[in-house]
């Protein structure tokens, strides 16, 4: 089954032990039920319940899935050999050990490989080792005769061999389709967070730091590429060739990553470190990126960004890249969004590679940040690590974060800033569900880990870094995370670190001693956010706060509280005060009397606010007659939490809804993206249900608040990059609610393109409206499916393939998923957002759900139990249910699951709570939503005559 190659028997007079761990990969092919997988996801528990037994049928001498801290890796030696023929690969890992208690046992972790020829390197000679493995753990342990001694220096060396993976983690098979119809095969890693453990036998934990050298056997038509430069290429009896990067500096094993290709490059050469050494000795710095030969013209900017990004790194952390270059690949099979490997950052293709006609500004927008996040890793995450995943938010929310912040420096023409607090509204959705977790969580097995990957620690990670930079002032900020990564460079790190270096600073920038750990704590520590009751009486503004929580059930809400830092601007004053608020219940006292507050300004905050008495009131008469009075953020805030509150009945609906005719009179992206973000939802649980009048008045009502700034758009690409990113938002939504103006128009311009065989070039940011409206006749659907088949632009492509998801053909849907399943025309890696886009398509939804159950084993399968794409997939395609008959279907399914099929996934739960809130919505709000349209509509109808 696997190639041998020559240097694998240098030792072949040791003892063969072969095990077994391969599981056949399964394809995904159709919509048929699969067979369920063989299942080898792991159980929940981090300590075995009895006594491990290795596959021999001996004792496992471990019980634990961490690693024990006797031996830990100082250094891997490894040979890499991927047949792209064969499509597997055969390897020698050689690790030097750091023996810090004497044993004769070394655990370490192996995947679904085989292992053979160990042998113990000891200063007394070479000896072959016993392997046990225990693959519910994914360990081995190697027994050696003798004990290693703390302090002396020990290799071990082990053959492996395994399949390329065809799922998108450990060593996996890439293929890709060129103009000419010809399929070429690459093999790539994606080892975050458990998966290098797959791809060669190591310590697979992230505080296991070591240094790598890496050796890539590889045939000369491709090219080998590594976290570090090339520095020699040796011929091989036979024709091969190998390729021998440099040894990297210290650094975790899930930041390693190799490609074998046959990928084209560009470079530049940037310089930096000018700023930090101030002095001749600034090192040249190549950056590349890497893409299929066909897509290297789409690179530019890319390349552009990742220089000016690495520089603006360089100098805010005011420590160097450390690095001698850095690569960025576009991988053509990529089921994230991008991987922040050291020296080598590997993306989907949408998410790098760009063109200057036909790529949007969002996606411009989205580039930009992708890079901005992985190049932000390189020092968050890469030189100083989180301990353990509990911390992951360390690295993630930091990443995130940092993306806001280097873009506002680096492209304030993109104005990333009206987006940033998106992100705090993404995190609470999930945050106020009572399966949310804290930010800080203990996580043991593989699944727990993948499910850290989610808006908490990434969206609330950033958003409550914000709030205390905000707190801190940015100076402060700045200065306390340069000394928090000047003192733990190449260590690992748990928050209280964070906590320390931000409190040292604040203690030299201000009088007051701050307890920055204190605050954090609260934020870190325990899950949820707080809901902050405001009530002004005359001078008196009376506070109070409690958990933001959706469920019935109030006990749930009690023993939480947290430090809040509150910012607010009143009627009188623009100038923005502060107040910790840490208890309770609290008082504030005006200066004098005032017609409205606005807490959480800019919503800078991760906090919710509530104006009781006559505060909402004040707030809705402020919107109608004078809504400039605050800024387009704190609109959107308000919008955002006036239709949270209904949720949670603090509200009634109708005061919402009065709030909303503002809207009418809204310009700014987020306040418009924000309305949309309240009332779409209500409309798309209608369209799951049998309630069409009311459904298409709420349509009918949205439509009218936002029908001037509709017919406002011009069909162009001019204006800034929120200007053109609202504009293809609302001609998008105003073509799939038929619309006439547009509906014209884009049936024009669709018939246009189409005469032109689709050389004509259209506006890009209309183009999603246009594709739409084309997707709705056959004729359309089909031409618009040609054109996607063959283009190469990465952009186009995706707008086309939202297109023809969106469409009201049924079979056009249940063709969509085939071929998304079947990955040849559409790739696999799309599957997940075709199912989601057809779920939310009111023709497609019963398609979607179906697909899912029917697929579960092996979509769980190809991306992994616990994934974000899994967890995404279940979550998005079930939150527009709101009856009990779906609510119980759901949990019929979701409750037939076992433990190795995922039933203990947190995203289940989060599936029943959204479905049970949405449930007690509609019994609530439906009769308020009738009447409160029917008095408008009256009103309306009236003010026409
Ligand atoms: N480290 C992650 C990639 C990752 C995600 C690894 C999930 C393992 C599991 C990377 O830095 C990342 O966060 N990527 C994001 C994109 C980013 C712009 C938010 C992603 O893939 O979604
Ligand atoms: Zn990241």
């Amino acid at each position: 089954m696997y190639s041998t190659v020559s240097y694998l028997n240098t030792f072949s007079g040791s003892p063969a032990l072969i095990v077994t761990m391969l599981v056949a990969p399964v394809l995904l092919l159709l919509l048929v039920p699969f067979p369920p997988s063989s299942g080898a996801q792991l159980p929940n528990q981090g300590q075995a319940k009895d006594l491990p037994i290795a596959t021999n049928g001996q004792p496992f001498p471990w019980d634990r899935m961490r690693l024990p801290k006797t031996i830990s890796p100082l250094h891997y030696d490894l040979t890499i050999h991927p047949n792209l023929t064969t499509l597997d690969f055969t390897g020698v890992a050689r690790i030097e050990l750091d023996v810090h208690e004497d044993t004769s046992i070394i655990i370490l972790h192996a995947k679904q490989m085989q292992i053979s020829n160990v042998l113990l390197l000891a200063p007394e000679g070479i000896r072959p080792l016993h392997v046990l493995e225990y693959p519910h753990f994914h360990q081995l342990a190697l027994l050696s005769d003798s004990v290693l001694t703390k302090g002396r220096k020990y290799e071990v060396q082990l053959e492996f061999a395994a399949n390329l993976s065809d799922s998108y983690h450990g060593f996996y098979k890439s293929s890709y389709r060129t103009s000419s119809g010809e399929v070429r095969v690459m093999a790539s890693t994606q080892f975050e967070a458990t998966f290098a453990r797959a791809a060669f036998p190591c310590f697979d934990e992230p505080a296991f730091k070591a240094n790598f050298t890496i050796r890539i056997i590889r045939e000369p038509r491709h090219i080998a590429i590594s976290n570090m430069p090339k520095v020699k290429t040796v011929e091989l009896p036979g024709g091969l060739l190998e390729d021998h990067f440099d040894t990297t500096i210290k650094m975790s094993t899930y930041l390693v990553a190799y490609i074998v290709s046959d990928f084209l490059s560009v470079s530049k050469t940037t310089q930096h470190g000018v700023k930090v050494r101030r002095t001749t000795d600034a090192v040249m710095h190549p950056i590349s990126v890497y893409a299929v030969p066909e897509k290297i013209n789409q690179t530019a900017y890319a390349l552009d960004a990742a220089v000016k990004l690495l520089d603006f790194y360089d100098n805010y952390y005011d420590i160097p890249y450390q690095l001698p270059k850095h690569d960025l690949a576009a991988i053509p099979d990529f089921q994230a969004g991008a991987m922040e490997n050291w020296g080598l950052s590997t993306y989907r293709e949408t998410g790098l590679l760009f063109d200057p006609d036909r790529s949007s500004a969002s996606d411009k927008l989205g580039i930009t940040k992708v890079i901005a996040h992985e190049l932000a890793h390189q020092w968050f995450g890469n030189l100083v690590t989180m301990e353990w995943w509990n911390d992951l938010w360390l690295k993630e929310g930091f990443a995130k974060f940092m993306e806001y912040i280097s873009l506002d420096i680096s492209y304030p023409e993109l104005h990333v800033d009206d987006f940033f607090l998106g992100k705090c509204f993404d995190a609470m959705e999930v945050d106020s569900l009572s399966s949310s977790h804290p930010v800080s969580t203990p996580v043991e097995n593989p699944m727990q880990i993948q499910e850290m990957f989610d808006d908490v620690s990434y969206d609330k990670g950033a958003c409550i870094l914000n709030m205390l930079r905000d707190f801190l002032t940015p100076e402060a900020f700045e200065i306390g995370i340069i000394q928090y990564l000047k003192r733990y460079s190449y260590q690992n790190t748990v928050s209280s670190h964070l906590w320390e270096s931000l409190t040292n600073v604040s203690d030299v920038c201000s009088d007051d001693e701050l307890d920055v750990r204190a605050i954090m704590d609260t934020w870190t520590l325990q899950e949820g956010f707080p809901l902050v009751t405001v009530e002004v009486r005359g001078r008196e503004v009376r506070l109070s706060q409690e958990r933001y929580l959706k469920t019935d059930d109030p006990s749930l809400t009690e023993g939480f509280l947290w430090q809040i830092p509150l910012t607010y601007m009143t009627s009188t004053s623009n100038t923005i005060q502060r107040f910790l608020l840490k208890t309770k219940t609290d008082i504030l006292y005006l200066p004098e009397e005032v017609d409205w507050v606005k807490f959480n300004v800019d919503m800078s905050g991760y906090y919710m606010v509530h104006y009781a008495g006559e505060g909402w009131n004040s707030i809705i008469r402020l919107l109608q007659h004078n809504h400039t009075a605050l800024s387009g953020n704190d609109r959107a805030n308000l919008i955002h939490n006036v239709f949270q509150l209904v949720s949670i009945g603090k509200v009634r609906l109708d005061t919402a809804l009065e709030l909303s005719l503002y809207l009418s009179r809204e310009t700014e992206i987020m306040a418009v993206t924000q309305g949309f973000g309240e009332l779409v939802p209500l409309y798309k649980l209608m369209e799951k249900r049998d309630m069409a009048a009311l459904e298409n008045q709420m349509k009918g009502y949205i439509v009218d608040l936002f029908r001037g700034l509709i017919d406002r758009q011009e069909w162009t690409d001019s204006g800034s990059v929120s200007e053109r990113v609202l504009r293809s938002y609302l001609l998008l939504f105003a073509c799939v609610r038929n619309y006439a103006p547009c509906v014209t128009k884009a049936t024009q311009l669709f018939n246009k393109w189409k005469d032109s065989d689709g050389t004509l070039s259209l506006p890009v940011d209309i183009t999603m409206a246009v594709f739409v409206i084309g997707a709705r006749t056959p004729e359309g659907w089909d031409f618009l499916f040609e054109k996607y088949r063959h283009s190469m632009q990465m952009s186009v492509k995706s707008r086309m393939k939202t297109a023809m998801t969106v469409t009201s053909l049924q079979d056009k849907l249940t063709w969509c998923v085939h071929l998304a399943s079947y990955g040849e025309v559409m790739k696999t890696q799309d599957l997940p957002g075709v199912v989601v886009s057809v779920s939310k398509n009111p023709h497609g939804y019963k398609l979607a759900w179906d697909f899912l159950r029917a697929n579960w084993h092996t979509l769980i399968k190809k991306f992994d139990l616990g994934s974000s794409t899994i967890s995404h997939m279940v979550t998005q395609v079930t939150n527009q249910y709101s009856t009990r008959e779906m609510l119980d279907e759901v949990r019929s399914f979701f409750g037939s699951l076992t433990e190795e099929t995922g039933s203990e996934m947190r995203c289940i739960q989060q599936t029943y709570e959204t479905i049970e809130d949405n449930i007690r919505w509609m019994d609530t709000n439906l009769p308020l939503l009738q009447a409160w349209l029917n008095k408008r509509s009256h009103k309306v109808a009236h003010e026409d005559l």
